[in-house]
């Protein structure tokens, strides 16, 4: 990009591209992108096949949107669909952020934020996670200046896996000034089994500046058909619709995930056969010595630290395919039955 001679944001010509995890490898697990295993319900692929699709879709997805304030006790209004939470989280920033704007979020987190905060032209400020890898929301509320336009808290956190607690929220909330947007991002919340976590959904209604990011890709398996949905004041969601690219949200991922709605014991059936092989799985890890935070999500996290790229290059050569931050950690998300033999044995040889 450097040599191009068309004039762009500095910035954005400095902003490298989201980098996806690793693809598949043969015989291997892909254990890279916190996918779900399962493959889709023969419904799903049902109502996908049944989707007109030389018709544009009417996006803002009334009937899901009904169904979901239904689930929520909310109005359709308080709810808004994205092509992913990802999306939703692009919106929002978009929404409220101008030149000079800070977002704070707690670092390492997921690793779209810092690409998302500046595409809105924001400026990130990170905060350090704890010593346990949870998020230090009372350094996080430190952070806030009068520039600050938005925080992101994620929870439980990517890819570190620990949550935040119900009791963390609320103080933090209490000292959060109510025009300062804050998101929640609920990406795993399915697999949370800590009685202690935040569910936002208990807090609609309570805060005027705080909306709930939740999404179809992770527990409810539906990945590649993007979709995700915001909970929250109807007035911050107008704002996110009018940012909102035109038409993202598919005429096949509207009907997906409510057909998922309509399967839930199913498909949390399915959750739960992942929490059990996480619990397997972190079991057998710190079996062989190794340090692994509180794995809240599909995921569980190896603070390696300078082993990280070669840990990485092990486990590919075991044929896993994780996520490696170098110098940091290893993410490996939670996959089929049998990975997590080979993932203790790949660990075993590190
Ligand atoms: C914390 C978190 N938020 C949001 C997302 C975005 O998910 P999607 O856009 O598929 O809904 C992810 C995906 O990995 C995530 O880890």
């Amino acid at each position: 990009m450097a040599d191009s001679p068309v004039r762009m944001r500095p910035e954005i010509a400095a902003l490298p591209a989201y980098k996806q995890g690793r693809q598949a490898v043969a015989d291997g697990y892909k254990l890279s992108s916190n996918e779900n295993p399962f493959g889709p319900l023969a419904e799903i692929v049902e109502a996908v096949g049944r989707a007109e699709v030389n018709r544009y879709p009417d996006a803002s997805g009334p009937a899901l949107r009904e169904q979901l304030g239904a689930r929520f006790g909310v109005s359709a209004q308080e709810v808004h669909l994205g092509a992913g939470s990802v999306a939703l989280l692009s919106q929002f920033l978009l929404a409220v952020c101008e030149p000079g704007s800070e977002v704070v979020y707690a670092w390492r987190s997921f690793e779209a934020y810092p690409g998302l905060v500046t595409v809105a032209g924001g400026t990130s400020v990170q905060v350090p996670l704890d010593a346990e890898a949870r998020h230090d929301l009372d350094a996080m509320a430190d952070a806030i200046t009068d520039r600050t336009r938005a925080v992101i808290v994620c929870t439980p956190n990517n890819p570190t896996g620990p949550i935040v607690t119900a009791a963390a929220f609320e103080r933090f909330m209490a000292r959060v000034p109510a025009d300062l947007l804050v998101l929640l991002d609920e990406a795993y919340f399915e697999f949370v089994r800590d009685p202690e976590a935040v569910d936002g959904s208990t807090l609609i209604g309570r805060h005027p500046n705080l909306v709930l990011l939740r999404t179809f890709s992770k527990a409810w398996g539906l990945a590649g058909l993007r979709l995700g949905y915001a909970i929250g004041p109807e007035h911050l969601l107008d704002a996110a619709r009018a940012v909102a690219v035109p038409l993202s949200v598919t005429g096949q991922a509207q009907l997906a995930g409510s057909v998922a709605l309509e399967h839930e014991d199913l498909l949390l059936a399915r959750v739960e056969d992942i929490v059990g092989t996480r619990t397997r799985l972190v079991d057998g890890l710190r079996g062989l010595g190794f340090t692994v935070p509180d794995a809240q999500g599909n995921f569980v996290w190896l603070p390696l630290g300078d082993r990280t790229a070669a840990a990485d290059d092990v486990f590919h050569e075991h044929g896993v395919v994780v996520r490696a931050f170098p110098g940091d950690g290893v993410r490996i998300s939670i996959g089929e039955h049998e990975s997590v033999a080979r993932v203790l044995e790949a660990a075993a040889a590190l």
